[in-house]
């Protein structure tokens, strides 16, 4: 078994509610390749040597059997209710009115939780697409992004906290087009924000953006997502884990070049959320953070590797008309609201 590591010596970012949290938690995304079962034991392992942060999804279609494990590690006293930072996400076919709150009462019931720490709204459209489809499906009812249909899922977020079964409110794949429309009408501002965000793909604008109105960036696929879903690969893709900078990076540090991708990560700021269900990558990703942190003229030097290699492009989302996936991101011309 692999060495634990006192989660007292992770260091912790600070929300603009004052709270602090792990610098790093653990994805809980499947990529449609492992198993819910893999996946919640890679959870109870990672519990036990130490991660307090797990980032879940109804979408990923593990919360029960996630659930159980955490019902578990609290029952056997592994570890207090309080000590985790749990977070989960409404999905694009439960947002608007009701369905929010439905949706989050089955995540509550199969998490086995009284509240959830962090609850994100997981795109910014009601778009979605059947499980395991691939990259050129698209679904007819799909449509641009409307700031009336993302406030009235937001609204509904607004009152799962008001009733205190959500501590913070997130959002997720935004825009700054997008958050410049949004988050004036907010009445409770988002702690945190998922964004794609791994060394070739540094999203400095809005990175910058989203820290300097206090609100805490999360980072997924932070060692570029080597095992994603088929949909989401495409023949232009760069993988970070074999940039030849990362690479020597990761000589120098008798490390693996992921690890040197979640370093970067903390150092940087965001909160990354590697997944792995292999106990010795797992246990790496953690320590990480503890021990051995990239000098200052390392993180300079990754700077240079950003090339803008989104891989997540959500093309499956797309709606009839739009151009291409750049249409998600409001890459082609002025906002569509
Ligand atoms: N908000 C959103 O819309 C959104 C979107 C995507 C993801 N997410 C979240 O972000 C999490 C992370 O993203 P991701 O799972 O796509 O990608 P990732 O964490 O960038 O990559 C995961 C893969 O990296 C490899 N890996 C992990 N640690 C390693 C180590 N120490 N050494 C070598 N290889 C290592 C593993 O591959 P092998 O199995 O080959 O070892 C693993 O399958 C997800 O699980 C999910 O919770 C959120």
């Amino acid at each position: 078994m692999s060495e634990s590591i006192n989660p007292g010596i992770v260091p912790k970012r600070k929300l603009y509610t004052g709270e602090e949290i792990p610098c790093i938690g653990m994805g809980t995304f499947g990529s449609d390749r492992f198993t819910s079962k893999q996946v919640s034991q890679a959870v109870a392992g990672a519990i036990r040597i130490g991660y307090r942060m797990f980032d879940c999804a109804s979408v990923y279609g593990n919360e029960d059997l996630i659930g159980k494990v955490f019902e578990q590690a609290i029952d056997e006293g592994i570890v207090k209710r309080e000590e985790l930072f749990i977070t989960s996400k409404v999905w694009n076919d439960m947002h608007g009115k009701g369905d929010v709150l439905l949706s989050c009462a089955q995540t509550l019931r199969d998490l086995r939780l009284d509240f959830i720490d962090a609850y994100f709204v997981h795109w910014p459209f009601p778009n979605y697409h059947a499980p395991g489809c691939d990259g050129d499906s698209r679904n007819p009812n799909s449509r641009p992004f409307s700031v009336d249909e993302f406030m009235a899922t937001w609204r509904q977020m607004e009152k799962l906290h008001d009733m205190g079964l959500i501590r913070h409110i997130g959002m997720s794949s935004m825009t700054i087009p997008k958050l410049d429309t949004v988050l004036p009408l907010c009445r409770i501002m988002p702690s945190l924000i998922e964004m794609e965000l791994h060394p070739c793909f540094q999203q400095w604008e809005l990175y910058d953006y989203i820290t300097s109105r206090g609100i805490q960036p999360i980072g997924f696929c932070p060692i570029g997502s080597p095992t994603r879903p088929e949909r989401d690969i495409t023949p232009d893709d760069v993988a970070d884990i074999t940039v030849p900078k990362v690479v020597e990076i990761a000589k120098a540090h008798d490390v693996h070049p992921a690890v040197v991708c979640l370093k970067w990560a903390v150092q940087r700021g965001q909160i990354p959320i590697p997944f792995s269900i292999y106990e010795n990558e797992y246990a790496s990703n953690l320590k990480c953070t503890t021990v051995d942190p990239l000098t200052k003229n390392e993180m300079t030097d990754l700077k240079t590797v950003e090339c803008n290699n989104r891989l997540i492009k959500g093309q499956v989302f797309l709606w009839p008309g739009a151009k291409d996936w750049h249409d998600l991101w409001d890459e082609n011309g002025t906002i569509t609201k």
